[in-house]
């Protein structure tokens, strides 16, 4: 048996290089890896069981359904489950493995379970920061240009007088999920980096804005979100198109 968390490491990094989607931007090898690195950092600001979180983080995402599955509000049990058996199957230390399913499972937005442990809020605060930043950004202008969706809607850029509609308009996910991610956050580390990050959104609508000639404000509606559709077409957290649950071991 592999007795130090840090020393697993590989062992996931190989199986998650395998195992996701490369064309699948908001579950990709790349989010894992950063959703892992996130992790580790508020793990240490918050002083977390790292033997619960590196595994959460690494095999969180290891079931992906389709949002328009009816099965999509599942996808975080049955990634607890599967990581779960997966761990059990490896030799992972015996007594982490019930709090390593927890955290997988109250990690997304669509399982409505709340995190009950230190290390749950963790892993979710770090898939969330994924929604935040220059990563937010980009990953939301991927998904929805994947979708066909417009980069923003000419008559009003920024919701004010209207309604944020994200299946009309990339910008408006900004009003509809992004910019209300950072009141979430579970932890006070995970906060931090989040306000610093939607900070980073608002200067990029601001910019934006110069650039079209429409002014962004951050008082009035804007910000504001005024029509959210449960699982948004440009939403990367739900843009997952595929379901795959394959029957492999961490080798
Ligand atoms: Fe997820
Ligand atoms: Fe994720």
């Amino acid at each position: 048996m592999i007795e130090k968390t840090t020393e697993w490491e590989p062992r996931f990094a190989a199986f998650v290089a395998e195992e996701q989607d490369a064309s699948d931007t908001a579950h990709d090898e790349g989010h894992v890896r950063r959703v892992v690195a996130n992790a580790k950092k508020l793990a240490e600001a918050e002083g977390a069981d790292l033997a619960v979180v590196l595994p959460a983080a690494w095999l969180h995402d290891c079931v992906v359904i389709a949002k328009n599955s009816p099965r999509r509000s599942s996808a975080s049990r049955l990634a607890a489950e599967r990581a779960g058996a997966l761990l059990r199957a490896a030799g992972y230390p015996a007594q982490h493995i019930a709090a390593i399913e927890h955290a997988i499972e109250a990690h997304s937005f669509s399982a409505r379970v709340a995190p009950r442990t230190l290390e749950a809020k963790i892993v979710q605060d770090a898939d969330r920061l994924e929604s935040l930043g220059a990563v937010g950004i980009a990953r939301t202008v991927i998904t929805g240009g994947a979708n066909g969706t417009p980069f923003y809607n000419f008559s009003e850029p920024f919701p004010v007088t209207r309604a944020a509609d994200d299946r009309t308009s990339i910008i408006d996910h900004f009003f509809t999920k992004l910019l209300t991610v950072a009141d979430t956050m579970q932890t006070a580390a995970g906060r931090a980096v989040a306000e610093q990050r939607a900070e980073f959104l608002k200067q990029f609508l601001t910019q934006l804005g110069t650039e079209i000639g429409v002014p962004f404000s951050d008082t009035g509606r804007n910000g504001v979100a005024t029509r959210r559709h449960g699982s948004s077409a440009n939403d990367a957290e739900s843009a997952d198109d595929s379901t795959h649950i394959k029957p492999r071991l961490l080798a």
